[in-house]
């Protein structure tokens, strides 16, 4: 993601979220040195995007979204596992987040992505006063080994990942 990108960004939080990120928190994950934000691309176009900050060994995702018309494509498990690939390449081992209570369309996506229900914060999210699912993923380089199918799916540009990868 980039500065030309965060107006299509905050279209994509706006139909996603009941709370979305303003566009002043996206551009400031630009200058967050931990965040890692990828947009999805089809015909030029941004359809979906997806933020982690990565601290040694764990990536924690704070936003994933797709735009509500390219739903159901799977481009939603092709940008998770985009995003594992390149968490992967800056050191992570795991990946971690939280999703609403109610989400069940989110949990399943993250349940065939190996990853697990480790906790629960009662009311986390003050505008309806839901909890949050705490999921974790402890092997992300066996999701992204058993996903690799994935991989003829999307096209990965990312300067950082290839430094990353030719790092490892
Ligand atoms: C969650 C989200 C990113 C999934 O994107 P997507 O492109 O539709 O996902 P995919 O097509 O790759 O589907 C991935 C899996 O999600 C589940 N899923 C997706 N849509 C579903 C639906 N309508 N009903 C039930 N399960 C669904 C399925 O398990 C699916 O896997 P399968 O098709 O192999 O069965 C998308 O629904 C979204 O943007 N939601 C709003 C934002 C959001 O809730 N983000 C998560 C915050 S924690």
């Amino acid at each position: 993601m980039t500065k030309a990108d965060i107006d299509a960004v905050y279209t994509i939080e706006v139909q996603s979220f009941r709370s979305p990120w303003s566009k002043h928190s996206l551009l400031g994950e630009l200058k967050n040195s931990v965040a890692h934000y990828a947009v999805m691309e089809r015909d030029g176009d941004v359809i979906g995007y997806c933020g982690m900050w990565v601290l040694f060994e764990e990536a924690h995702i704070t936003n994933i979204a797709i735009l509500p018309a390219h739903r159901q494509n799977g481009y939603g498990k092709q940008l998770l596992h985009a995003s594992m690939r390149v968490a992967a390449s800056f050191g992570a081992e795991m990946m971690t987040l939280e999703v609403r209570e109610t989400n069940v369309i989110a949990q399943r996506m993250y349940g065939e992505m190996d990853f697990s229900e480790q906790g629960f914060r009662k009311r986390y999210y003050t505008d309806t006063g839901e909890g949050a699912k705490l999921m974790w993923n402890r092997n992300l380089q066996k999701t992204i080994e058993k996903n690799a199918c994935l991989e003829g799916m999307y096209l990965l540009e990312s300067e950082a990942f290839k430094k990353g990868e030719r790092e490892t």
